[in-house]
């Protein structure tokens, strides 16, 4: 049985896995990634594929990279929220590894995963969002993942939303992922505290007294302590995700949307909130069958599991 490994390389954690034909994975591990070096990116990536696989024979190697990948499939050209700038990584990572390496976009990957093996199997047109750090997007239609021209398509998390509005990783102004991702959670809970400590004496107590450092994992455990500032952080990220799916629909008419990241680990808190979000916005409601909203099924495995079976079929 041929087997292949999958990387999933993000901000904070690198997660490899062996994958099987059906997508199941054999074996996984996880390591932190190296704040801002690309080098130690690439060595920390090598180190675990090699570990993985010492015991077995392995036919390829996928990765997914948060950044825009070029149509090669093998460079990294720009990371709005990491440090690849033209980054040669399937070449650093093959040199190391000595076996096939393709490089992928972190959200493709993800939601040829899903498409594949998940929430999407069935379905002919899926649209994929990944609500983490950035908001990622995916897009697999009949069978085949939109890559665009030049590799960079389905870059959702940047399109520009709000006219003047934040400023975005990718420098441009007002994009999607500066209203609707885990960052923009943590910084819509921190105006929200500044502005009326007391109504979010609950995150405050959690954060440890100061708004400054309030982060994601803080917000979500406020909310499910019921704290109403952390609540509406996450009201108002659900209704800008619903909103883009909305205008994503009117340009794409997808059978599906799945969602997914890791800001999905707490969609019991706005996962309902988001869909209501949707439906209030789609264009045409009434008149058309709406896209089925729908969280992913593979979990944080997602983008490897892709990964792993786009370098089977490469
Ligand atoms: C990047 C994408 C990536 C997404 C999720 C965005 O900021 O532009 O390439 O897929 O974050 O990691
Ligand atoms: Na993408
Ligand atoms: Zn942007």
């Amino acid at each position: 049985m041929a087997l292949t490994i999958g990387v999933d390389i993000g901000g904070t954690k690198v997660a490899a896995g062996v994958v099987d034909e059906e997508g199941q994975i054999v074996e996984h591990l996880l390591r932190p990634t190296p704040a801002d070096n690309p080098d130690q990116v690439a060595h920390t990536v090598a180190d675990a594929i090699l570990e993985l696989a010492k015991s077995r024979e392995i036919e390829a190697v996928g990765l997914g990279a948060a950044g825009f990948v070029d149509e090669t499939r093998s460079v990294v050209r720009f990371a709005p929220n990491l440090a690849w700038r033209e980054e040669p990584l399937q070449k650093k990572v093959s040199d190391l590894v000595g076996l096939p390496v393709v490089v992928e976009n972190d959200a493709n990957a993800m939601a040829w995963g899903e498409a594949r093996f998940g929430a999407g199997r069935g379905e002919s047109h899926v649209v994929c969002v990944t609500v983490g750090t950035g908001i990622g997007g995916g897009i697999v239609f009949d069978g085949s993942l939109y890559r665009g021209r030049w590799g960079m398509g389905a870059e959702l998390g940047h399109m520009q939303t709000v006219p003047e509005g934040r400023l975005c990783g990718c420098g441009n102004l007002g994009c999607w992922e500066q209203y609707a991702s885990g960052n923009a959670l943590a910084k819509e809970a921190r105006r929200m505290a500044e502005h009326d400590p007391e109504r979010a004496a609950t995150l405050l107590e959690i954060a440890g007294g100061t708004p400054d450092r309030i982060d994601g994992n803080e917000v979500t455990e406020a909310a499910r302590q019921g704290d109403p500032v952390a609540l509406d952080a996450f009201s108002w990220i659900a209704r800008w995700i619903g909103q883009g799916l909305a205008d994503l629909a009117a340009v794409l008419d997808p059978g599906c949307f799945i969602l997914g990241g890791g800001v999905s680990t707490a969609a019991d808190i706005w996962f309902d909130q988001a869909r209501e979000s949707f439906l209030r916005s789609l264009t045409g409601r009434g008149h058309r069958p709406p896209a089925d909203v729908r969280l992913a099924e593979l979990g944080a495995s997602a983008g490897l599991v892709g990964a792993a079976d786009l370098a089977r079929h490469r």
